[in-house]
């Protein structure tokens, strides 16, 4: 399965912050925001990424991330000349998903909790469980109608209906930035028309799966916190979150060096000279005491 994370967009919410410095690079706590995506794809299994961002950002997200060979997988960037809508990432990396599985991920959603619905619904999508080819997930929220939404049969884990921010939406749950799709994605994506606002559509994209029924879906359950960082009050939220569950216990979120350690990625003698290359800093420390821990 390959991975793309979408860190593009214009990010004109977070104006002026982002006049300069492009959304999915902004510091969310002590790490830059493309590193928590990226931790998701890993932590999944995924070991084939590429990024797809604006062109003036290109060159910022090779020097911070290279090309993924010190955490053990493979790392190609893509320009999107303009954000022409997430389903475009699958028509500019049609050569890179090779008609394999893609998941996609945007680059300003944070997840964090129990990794296994995440293993699960990456296990369900290559085995195509009950013969469905795409998988969402499902997050209960207080305010739906900002979302697209899912309405599901829970037994059966099929979409029954997709609403994209209802007036009066048919359930609760939203649809996080985090998709699997099969081989076909690409096709389907080529086939989509832009929306009224100029956009290809996502929840077209999912529509087109479920008009085959042929589209899953995983429930997040309360256990899983599902943070956005669009705005400037919940990019801050983030930074707490990421700063009160690290204080407390003493482990980082989305640590990519740890992350590719701890998963055989990559071998201690590739730890040690991925922390050899770093700063004297706190990160560093964290790093060595991961190693020393070991002894
Ligand atoms: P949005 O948050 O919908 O858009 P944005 O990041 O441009 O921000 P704003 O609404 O404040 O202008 O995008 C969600 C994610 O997808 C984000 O990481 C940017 C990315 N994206 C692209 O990379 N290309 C696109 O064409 C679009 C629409 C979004």
């Amino acid at each position: 399965m390959k991975g793309i994370i979408l860190a593009g967009g214009k990010g004109s919410r977070l104006y002026p912050l982002t006049e300069v410095v492009t959304k999915q690079l902004q510091p969310i706590y002590n790490k830059p925001m493309i590193y928590y995506p990226l931790s998701m794809l890993m932590l999944s299994g995924i070991k084939e990424v590429m990024i797809i961002c604006n062109e003036c950002d290109k060159p910022l997200f090779e020097k911070l991330l290279g090309d993924g060979s010190q955490f053990g997988i493979s790392l190609e960037f893509k320009v999107q000349d303009a954000p022409n809508g997430l389903p475009e990432a699958f028509i500019l990396g049609e050569e890179f998903i090779a008609e394999q599985d893609v998941c996609l991920l945007l680059g300003d959603n944070i997840f964090y909790g129990d990794f296994d619905i995440f293993r699960t619904a990456y296990q369900n999508q290559l085995a195509k469980e009950n013969d469905l080819h795409a998988r969402v997930f499902a997050y209960k929220v207080t305010d739906p109608e900002r979302y697209g939404v899912v309405d599901f049969d829970p037994d059966s884990k099929r979409v029954v209906d997709l609403e994209e921010k209802p007036t009066h939406p048919k359930s609760p749950y939203a649809i996080p930035g985090f998709y699997f799709f099969d081989k076909t994605v690409s096709r389907r994506s080529k086939e989509l028309r832009p929306s009224p606002r100029g956009e290809l559509e996502i929840i077209d994209l999912m529509q087109s799966y479920l008009d085959d029924n042929s589209l899953a879906v995983e429930i997040l359950g309360r256990g899983i916190a599902w943070l956005d960082t669009g705005t400037p009050e919940s990019l801050c939220q983030a930074s707490d979150f990421v700063a009160a569950v690290e204080q407390r216990q003493g482990f980082k979120i989305a640590c990519l060096e740890e992350i590719s350690y701890k998963m055989g990625l990559i071998d201690k003698s590739k730890m040690i000279e991925n922390i050899e290359n770093m700063p004297n800093c706190e990160y560093k420390d964290y790093l060595n005491s991961i190693l020393k821990d070991e002894l």
